[in-house]
């Protein structure tokens, strides 16, 4: 571990609709389950674009229906996240070639990892599809996947965590 933490870093394309959404489910399952000093996350972005901007309004909409405040301001991802995150969790399978093309070095390739490793009841699925170009019903689907994504993690990061303390 890089810090007493666990830090974890979202990605997607623009960091506006997918990422910075997993990271307001993230951090509201691990706040709900009392683990908050345990977890740092943040999302990034592969493309430039929408750098300094909220949100896309219809992921903030559709956050705001189920309870979350999705709000981080949009950063593209530079090649040093790698030393500051233990997990660089990507949402589809062109996410997971730019990043892990940008990796020095094996150690940070391994902490590329899809957000579908972690699907439990969308376990058919591979990936979290860009909403950004489709409607109401593309982006629940995305928060579905994200909110089943991010359960499993958390599960899997617990059992790790308590692992390492029984050592
Ligand atoms: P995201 O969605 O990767 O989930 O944030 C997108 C947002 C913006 C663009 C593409 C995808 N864009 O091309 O601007």
């Amino acid at each position: 571990m890089l810090t007493d933490k666990t830090n974890l870093l979202f990605i997607c394309l623009g960091n506006i609709c997918r990422s910075p959404a997993a990271q307001s489910v993230m951090q509201r399952i691990v706040d709900d389950n009392h683990l908050t000093p345990y977890y740092n996350m943040d999302s990034a972005g592969i493309g430039n674009w929408h750098e300094g901007q909220l949100p896309d309004a219809r992921m903030r909409r559709h956050g705001v229906r189920r309870g979350y405040d999705i709000s981080h301001i949009a950063r593209q991802f530079r090649r040093s996240d790698f030393s500051r995150f233990d997990y660089v969790i990507v949402m589809d399978r062109q996410n997971y070639q730019t990043i892990t093309s940008m990796a020095a070095k094996d150690a940070d390739r391994r902490k590329v990892r899809l957000l579908s490793d972690w699907f439990r009841r969308y376990k058919g699925e591979s990936v979290v599809p860009d909403p950004y170009y489709g409607g109401d019903a593309d982006f629940e689907w995305a928060l579905d996947l994200i909110e089943d994504g991010c359960g499993g993690l958390l599960d899997d990061l617990e059992n790790k965590r308590k692992e390492a303390g029984r050592k």
